[in-house]
């Protein structure tokens, strides 16, 4: 039997849809909006029913799981309603507005016996998972890393609203924690500087930001991230450094595909190489269905999103406070 599945909110929730409908195991049960508009067109180009309500989406179409893709300010009660239903959740990044509230969604999920998981694509990227891998392998652990993730503009209200998406560091910059976190561990300490450099429009809030990370292992990372670029010149980069190699992934933003390394005992040669899908919103699609497919964990969660969440508060309130930030000192 097919696995009923929905869309909540139409705006990236669109390639969630686009990744789902190619899935032969997949019913797009329905899509959600409360933009009456996109909903109609929405459900015109996939073919799918359109429902105007959370609640009526569940009573009528009795989905099995759901990409909760609305600004992050709604996940909490979304998800609620969701979750008291016994439907599975996609949620996207960030998980909420604050740590309370990610909490809360983490209680509720597991309290209704159904998964939480994060969409921190970058996790299923194929380049970042062959780094992954080889950290623990054959490269050694990261000890030095340097990432630009400098975003174009974004001019959605809620997107700057401290309330709701909390800005470019706690909405884009997160992915990249996110991916720290996934590639070498627990920070301990931050310090940030930045400010509302470029966007008065949506001052105060904080709209750039370059920081520094001590993570418990030892290792160290620079990050420069917000809205430092524009769309058309936009890039990803992470470099890195272990005892035995050196290395940067590159491309476009959100397109991580070349991988360059050198290891320190052969200096002369330069290994490349080139990965497709590799935003991985793909592998995270197809996570999340093999997750309620088999009822096995998502590999990223709930407390992926509260870990990330606190990490970019951290870096905003180093830079409110003008001193170092302290994390996970128990
Ligand atoms: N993973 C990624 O690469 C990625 C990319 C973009 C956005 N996002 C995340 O996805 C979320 C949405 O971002 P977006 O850019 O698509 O926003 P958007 O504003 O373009 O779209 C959000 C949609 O949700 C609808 N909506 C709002 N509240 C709703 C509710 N209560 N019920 C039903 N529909 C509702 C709006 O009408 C709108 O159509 C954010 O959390 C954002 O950070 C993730």
């Amino acid at each position: 039997m097919k696995l009923k599945i929905g869309v909540v909110g139409l705006g990236i929730g669109q390639v969630h849809l686009r990744y789902y409908q190619k899935m032969p195991e997949v019913e797009l049960a329905g899509v959600v909006d409360t933009n009456p508009d996109i909903l109609n067109q929405v459900s015109r180009d996939f073919s799918v029913r359109p429902f105007s309500s959370v609640e009526q989406f569940i009573r009528e179409a009795k989905p099995d799981g759901v990409s909760l893709c609305t600004p992050p300010a709604s996940h909490l009660p979304l998800s609620r309603i969701l979750a008291k239903a016994g439907i599975h959740i996609l949620c996207e990044k960030p998980m909420a507005p604050t740590a309370a509230d990610c909490e809360k969604m983490i209680e509720i999920c597991q309290r209704n016996k159904v998964f939480l998981m994060l969409g921190f694509k970058k996790r299923f990227s194929p380049t970042y998972q062959f780094l992954k891998e080889n950290f623990a392998g054959e490269f050694g652990p990261a000890k030095w890393l340097l990432a630009k993730f400098a975003l174009g503009r974004v001019t959605k209200k809620w997107f700057w609203e401290e309330k709701d998406g909390g800005g470019p560091i706690m909405e884009n910059t997160v992915h990249m924690v996110d991916l720290l976190h996934f590639l070498v561990g627990k920070v301990e300490l931050v310090f940030a500087v930045g400010g509302n450099l470029f966007m008065p429009e949506f001052a105060p809030q904080i709209d750039t930001a370059i920081f520094t990370l001590r993570f418990t292992s030892g290792a160290i990372a620079g990050v420069g991230a917000g809205y430092a670029s524009e769309w058309g010149f936009a890039r990803e980069e992470l470099s890195f450094a272990t005892e035995k190699v050196a290395g940067q992934v590159s491309d476009a933003f959100d397109r991580p595909e070349k991988l360059e390394y050198i290891f320190r005992s052969k200096p002369a040669e330069v290994y490349q190489k080139r990965f497709e899908n590799s935003d991985g919103f793909e592998g995270e699609i197809r996570h999340f269905i093999e997750c309620v497919k088999n009822g096995t964990e998502p590999v990223v969660n709930g407390e992926h999103g509260l870990a990330a969440l606190k990490l970019c508060q951290a870096v905003k309130k180093s830079i409110r406070q003008g001193k170092p930030v302290l994390l996970n000192k128990d």
